[in-house]
């Protein structure tokens, strides 16, 4: 009998705190050995010459959410997950949707069935809090997150969605309570409902608009808001989808104050510009999201930021709407309003290459620092480390290793998800993975998904130390 089921000979292996070169070996699914040189195994996978990373955790995209707008969400289990792994991607965080007057419990528990027997890689569930009701604070979501699901996001903006502050803070009492982690959506609904009026009354409604009507003082406002509610409370929280200048002030300031305020943003930040919602006809629609992409200058700090250490995570909000379709981005036809216009782009499976690529590759960030970034911080922050966001005996053999000399002209046709775009469409990178394996499996190698539908597990999340209060709240209560 051998002692290893898998090893994965002589890499250049990243961790958040080293790269060595090892070898790895795997058995029953784990990471069983970390040495100079293993012998024993049935499988050998040469590793010589390349980068080895933790398959990446994305905790932040939306897989088979159901909305009550008439838009489909274009990627379900199968084939949001078939996308993660071909971009490097192990474990993906979706979100249980609860709608207004609905129970939370059973939006968690429709949305299991809709993974169950159809993930190709291990996901667990976030969940979206809507209606903060009595009976939800009170039995539902303490029950859920000793159920394993211990964060959830809440939305400053989007009718259907958003909380005001006394509802944000009856949500933060209850967080600090159960020490579960708050994701924040940071716009300030008033701002952008009011100047996007405006914007309609003036004919202005072409895809363009939609960066018009949210600049980046009304992501400040919602902001500083938001710390400032969690610093009432003494309740760490994390804003998602950074994307402005403004934004990075307020985090940076909070933090300078010694809160504990986490931070994500996303590739469309990196890579995208409010030139892109600008191209010709209905085409900047796809670049719709929000907060929008926005112009070089915050762009760069964007960079700087992921740099610098002002975001703990890279997460790809893959937001999956078709372009071409009238239960996607047309879903009101091409002349209606960039208000009526799903929001969301998609992204990951290039989350993980275009960082790699632009980031390390480029020399911006170090190999350590991708890795915080893309698995371990995530994995932490999310409460399911060390099983996954490392490489680590006893951790899941979740691992991708990198052809870091391949070119790659990214277009819609090399991808796996159901969009039928991508907004890095021609963009040259250098770097994809050459190998993905997740719980030991090899689920993508020589440009084949190897996976069969339904391998991926639910994976319950712990309690994680990132959301424990610092212990002096403001509000003496
Ligand atoms: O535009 C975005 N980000 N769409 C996805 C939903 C969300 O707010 O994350
Ligand atoms: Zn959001
Ligand atoms: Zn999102």
């Amino acid at each position: 009998m051998s002692t290893f089921d898998t090893i994965i000979r002589g890499g250049r292996v990243a961790t958040a705190g080293a790269v060595v070169q090892c070898d790895i070996g795997i058995r029953d699914g784990r990471i069983a050995a970390l040495a100079d040189s293993l012998e024993g195994a049935a499988n050998v996978i040469d590793a010589e010459g390349r980068t080895v990373t933790p398959g990446g955790v994305d905790g932040h995209c939306h897989i088979d959410q159901p909305n009550e707008e008439g838009w489909v969400c274009a990627d379900d289990f199968f084939s949001g997950t078939r996308s993660a792994l071909a971009g490097g991607t192990t474990t993906v965080m979706p979100f249980a949707q609860q709608f207004r007057g609905r129970s939370l419990r059973a939006a968690v528990d429709e949305y299991r069935t809709r993974a169950e027997g159809n993930a190709l890689v291990d996901y667990a569930v976030h969940m979206i809090l809507s209606d903060p009701s009595e009976q939800v604070l009170g039995q539902e979501l303490p029950a859920l997150i000793r159920d394993g699901y211990t964060s959830f996001k809440i939305y400053m903006t989007y009718d259907d969605l958003k909380l005001n502050d006394r509802q944000i803070l009856d949500v933060l009492a209850l967080a600090r309570r159960e020490a579960a982690m708050v994701m924040v959506h940071a716009e300030n609904a008033d701002c952008i409902t009011w100047l996007t009026d405006r914007l309609e009354e003036a004919g202005k409604i072409a895809p363009m608009y939609h960066a018009t009507s949210r600049p980046g003082p009304v992501e400040r406002e919602a902001t500083h808001r938001a710390i400032t509610l969690s610093e009432l409370l003494d309740v760490p929280i994390l804003l998602v989808h950074v994307s402005a200048r403004e934004a990075v002030d307020e985090i940076q300031r909070a933090r300078s104050r010694g809160l504990k305020i986490f931070a994500e943003t996303c590739p469309q930040y990196l890579f995208l510009t409010e030139d892109d919602l600008d191209k010709p006809g209905f085409e900047g629609a796809k670049c719709i999201c929000s907060p929008p992409p926005r112009d070089k200058a915050n762009q760069q700090v964007i960079w700087d930021g992921l740099r610098g250490g002002t975001f703990d995570v890279l997460s790809s909000d893959h937001a999956p709407t078709r372009f071409d379709d009238d239960k996607g981005k047309k879903v009101r036809g091409t002349d209606s309003s960039f208000r009526w216009v799903p929001n969301g782009v998609p992204g990951l499976e290039t989350r993980m290459p275009l960082l790699f690529s632009e980031g390390v590759g480029k020399g911006v960030i170090d190999l350590e620092r991708f890795v915080a970034l893309t698995a371990t911080n995530q994995a932490k922050i999310y409460g399911i480390y060390p099983q996954k966001g490392t490489i680590a005996v006893g951790s899941d053999a979740d691992i991708v290793i990198w052809d870091d000399e391949r070119e790659t002209t990214i277009t819609n046709d090399i991808l796996h998800h159901d969009v039928d775009y991508t907004p890095y469409e021609g963009m040259k990178i250098k770097g994809w993975p050459a190998i993905t394996l997740s719980r030991g499996d090899v689920v993508w190698a020589d440009g084949e998904v190897r996976a069969d539908r339904g391998r991926g597990a639910f994976i319950p999340c712990a309690l994680s130390t990132a959301a424990t209060p610092l212990g002096r709240p403001v509000a003496k209560i």
